[in-house]
């Protein structure tokens, strides 16, 4: 066996996690962990020294990279002299973050209420539209992913949140922009004409919020079309609805903007994030209010708690997390990384029979893989896998790099601290992997 510096066997790593501890969204017999031992800026390695490009920055979390010693420094400070306070005291790491966040946010949002990570944010989200606005319907799309927590989950629309229905009450579907490989997009108009039937079908005054990732993430890297933010924020404005953004995954520069809404000039009612915002060093989510929904609090009781809410550790770690995005220029290093990743997915899609499409804002891209260029038939259909999907996912992990493998697609989110040569390295081993995916091609 093969043991590590903690005298455990990688074996014994792997047998005593699967035993013990259970993976999430997984039948457990199917799931086959990569031990990881260390990671340092856009690598991470296994126990026994194997290395591994990580091309899906873990959970498209560690934003800034592996290992950041200023961030860690940062934690190792903030433990030594107050690893924690209840949230009812004032700190000055809370009050420093507070205010950043306030600057780096859009419009006049400039309050924050911690959580531990993107799910809670989105709970609370949804309960300050609702004692805001005195109404209760939640508008949320079903190609969405916002959480795994009761609310969160059903306002998630794929399949992650069919085991947990019938979920909250309250929350109704609006059009999806995108319908898969197959029927492609609708248009702004059409899409926007058929979101404002089903508000007037639901009754506006009866409507809290429509919450949408502005960018969706796991369900395809979906990009809105030209003109869908601003007119989806003019249909709020004008039914008096809230629009909260989900900016957990699509924040801190993985889009190439601080926020994906930026793109649009939009500014949300609400704002959502976590991931980014600590890289992940530490977990930590908030959710961030216009002055206006901030100013309704003064009088009116805040109902909602965390006992680690804003957290000192956490709110150190973000500090000196957006400290190294600011330091290294990250936020212009994805946008240009990622029109150096958009031609090299062109390239792919111009070289491989089996590349249908492939998408990317900033370091935020994917590819999708299908059988038939004509037809556009996924490589894998909704929600299930195939061989070569199984075959491209396998041949990634044999050849070291890590992303995400789902249905018809592959993910391709590394570190925002990407250099040109290693987004080369990686896309290499895709160029060769595809050649698996190609022979399938009818
Ligand atoms: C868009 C979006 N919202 C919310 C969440 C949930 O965040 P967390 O897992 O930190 O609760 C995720 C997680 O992947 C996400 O991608």
């Amino acid at each position: 066996m093969t043991t590590t510096a903690e005298t455990m066997s990688v074996e014994q790593i792997v047998e005593l996690s699967r035993k013990h501890t259970i993976v999430e969204w997984s039948a457990q017999a199917a799931v086959d962990p990569i031990p990881v031992a260390r990671a340092r800026g856009i690598y991470f390695w296994t126990p026994e020294g194997k290395r591994f490009i990580d091309f899906n920055s873990q959970l498209m979390c560690v934003n800034i990279g592996h290992g950041d010693e200023r961030v860690v420094r940062a934690i190792q400070e903030q433990a030594a002299v107050l690893p924690y306070a209840n949230p009812f005291m004032a700190t000055e790491v809370r009050a420093r973050l507070g205010a950043k966040l306030a600057e780096l946010t859009p419009g006049d949002i400039d309050a924050f209420f911690f959580t531990n990570g993107g799910a809670e944010a989105n709970e609370n989200a949804i309960r300050i539209a609702r004692m805001f606005s005195g109404r209760h319907k939640i508008g949320a799309r079903y190609r969405s992913y916002h959480g795994g927590t009761a609310g969160a989950l059903t306002l998630t629309g794929d399949p992650r949140r069919w085991a947990a229905e019938p979920g909250i009450p309250g929350v109704f579907r609006i059009p999806d922009f995108y319908h898969g490989i197959q029927q492609g997009s609708d248009t702004t108009e059409f899409v926007l004409a058929r979101t404002e039937e089903v508000l007037e079908l639901e009754g506006p005054k009866t409507i809290a919020a429509i919450i949408v990732e502005p960018v969706v993430g796991t369900n395809g890297i979906l990009v809105p079309p030209d003109g869908y933010m601003q007119g989806l924020r003019a249909l709020c404005d004008k039914y008096g609805i809230l629009l909260i953004a989900d900016e957990v995954m699509a924040g801190f520069g993985r889009t190439g903007e601080w926020f994906s809404v930026d793109h649009w000039k939009v500014v949300p009612d609400l704002i959502s994030m976590a991931k980014g915002l600590t890289s992940a060093y530490v977990q930590l989510g908030a959710v961030g209010m216009r002055r206006q929904i901030a100013d309704h609090f003064e009088k009116n009781v805040f109902f909602g708690g965390l006992t680690y809410n804003s957290h000192p550790l956490a709110c150190a770690a973000a500090l000196a997390t957006i400290a190294v995005y600011e330091e290294d220029d990250l936020i212009a290093n994805s946008k240009r990384m990622g029109d150096l990743m958009r031609s090299m997915l062109e390239d792919l899609q111009a070289r491989h029979p089996s590349v249908g499409a492939t998408r990317n804002l900033g370091l935020f891209g994917i590819v999708e893989v299908v059988r038939n260029r004509e037809t556009r038939e996924p490589m894998a259909p909704f929600n299930g896998t195939s061989p070569e999907m199984q075959e491209l996912g396998k041949f990634f992990r044999a050849e070291g790099l890590y992303t995400f493998v789902r249905w018809n697609t592959f993910f391709t989110n590394p570190p925002l601290c990407i250099t040109e040569a290693e987004l080369r390295e990686a896309f290499a081993i895709i160029d060769r992997g595809l050649e698996i995916t190609d022979r399938a091609v009818a």
